[in-house]
């Protein structure tokens, strides 16, 4: 855990606006997550062995993650490289992989219980990249014992339609960011 230089607070709603802009169904929100919706997945996240953040973005959630898991135990996912390539620069100790969620997921190896704390949009993805996302975050679970996936979403339902063997928990809103979010849990059914 370390001290974190602060992203300037001034231009990244700025960049992340004209990124949604261009980019809006990988992009999916009008703005970064806010400091307490990070929190809480954070504090979802960080009794698990290791973490996995997939769609870092801008680093919001990254940032109260490094907060309260120890940087050798946190991979970080970004699809877009400018992104990615200022994480590291920001991270300079974290994993951080430019890199597909699905792909990252298919290989990822740490022992030990994982919590995938995940900001991609799925409401919004390309039909074949949430296919393939789905598939491969459904294997990890199944294959690593004590895993979850931590997502939040804008709408009413859970993030997507999970398969018999597997269960979501609606966790909690939180009003405290635009626009409000629904933090989700995603698990294998024990019997599974
Ligand atoms: C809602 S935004 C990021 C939110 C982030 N918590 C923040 O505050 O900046 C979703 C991010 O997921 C990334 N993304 C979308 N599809 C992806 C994929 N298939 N694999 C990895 N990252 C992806 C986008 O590039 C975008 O940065």
């Amino acid at each position: 855990m370390r001290r974190i230089q602060p992203a300037s607070s001034l231009t990244m709603p700025y960049s992340f606006l004209f990124r949604m802009l261009k980019d809006p169904r990988t992009t999916g929100a009008l703005a970064p997550s806010s400091a307490r919706l990070a929190r809480e997945l954070a504090n979802l996240a960080k009794n698990s062995e290791n973490v996995l953040e997939l769609g870092a973005g801008t680093g919001a959630v990254t940032q109260a993650l490094s907060r309260v898991v120890n940087e050798d135990k946190l991979q970080i996912v970004e699809l877009q490289k400018k992104l990615a390539v200022s994480l590291k620069k920001r991270y300079p100790n974290l994993k951080v992989l430019h890199s597909t969620a699905h792909r990252a997921l298919d290989n990822y190896r740490q022992s030990g219980s994982v919590a995938v704390v995940s900001s991609l949009p799925f409401r919004s993805l390309p039909p074949a990249i949430k296919h393939l996302t789905v598939q491969s975050l459904l294997a990890f679970l199944k294959s690593s014992p004590g895993s979850q996936l931590i997502q939040y979403t804008y709408g009413l339902s859970a993030p997507f339609t999970a398969p018999a063997g597997f269960k979501w928990q609606q966790i909690k809103w939180v009003f405290a960011n635009f626009p409000p979010a629904c933090i989700w849990v995603l698990t294998k059914s024990p019997d599974q």
